[in-house]
């Protein structure tokens, strides 16, 4: 298992005052910052592109970004995201028609590279590029907002997630994302995962750094 990491996910900071709120975020301890991008056709929502990425390197971000692609198509925004600054890329395979080749593309411009898996998605996309994948992550809620519950039975699909990651020896992050709460990380933590993205359980917290300390707590129960 690689190190816990913790992530928050900026949809759910005060996109008014982004650049402070991500600072905040990281001082309070955090390791990478999750950056949700929706397009408005592959999900029923619209937030941030490249430049709002190159705007937090510009003010002078220096964790790592994990851009999180819920765009249909996705490979034209790969290049753009990665001059953006940013560190991870991860996409939905459904939202590709050649998924091997857009992993290429991430990896050929300098990213770490992963797949996406929605709740109803099956892990069976990783069969045969599963060399090719940094990171897998997996949805607990369906993708388009934040602030939504756990959905129960992604425990099960983590756990089958870990098991292909332990038998293919690869050092591949196993990400979970949605619903995720002070009180579920250790769950969601013995089904296997190891970073995690949490929105409104830490931006709607009124002390990000207790809420973050909390959850290293119970990760480290
Ligand atoms: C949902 C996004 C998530 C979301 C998580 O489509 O991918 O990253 O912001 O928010 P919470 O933690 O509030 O479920
Ligand atoms: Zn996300």
């Amino acid at each position: 298992m690689l190190p816990y990491l913790i992530a928050p996910s900026i949809l759910s900071a005060d996109f008014a005052r982004l650049g402070e709120e991500v600072t905040k975020v990281l001082a309070a301890g955090a390791d990478v910052v999750h950056f949700d991008v929706m397009d408005n056709h592959y999900v029923p929502n619209l937030t941030i592109g490249p430049m709002v990425c190159q705007a937090l390197r510009k003010f002078g971000i220096t964790a790592p970004i994990d851009v999180h692609l819920m765009v249909e198509p996705v490979d034209a925004l790969v290049p753009q995201f990665a001059k953006a600054g940013a560190s991870i890329i991860t996409f939905h395979p459904e939202a590709s028609k050649h998924i091997d080749r857009t992993l290429q593309l991430i990896k050929e411009n300098g990213c770490q590279a992963g797949l996406v898996f929605n709740p109803g998605t099956p892990l069976s996309y990783l069969d045969y590029v599963l060399d090719k994948v940094d990171v897998i992550l997996l949805m607990s809620v369906n993708p388009g907002f934040g602030g939504q519950a756990f959905i129960p039975a992604t425990l099960n699909k983590l756990a089958a997630a870990r098991q292909l990651i332990k038998q293919s020896g690869l050092p591949i992050r196993l990400e979970i994302d949605g619903g995720v709460t002070v009180d579920n990380i250790a769950e969601i933590a013995a089904a296997g995962a190891d970073m995690f993205v949490a929105g409104s359980a830490i931006f709607n917290s009124p002390d990000y750094a207790a809420t973050i300390e909390a959850m290293r707590a119970n990760l480290a129960k």
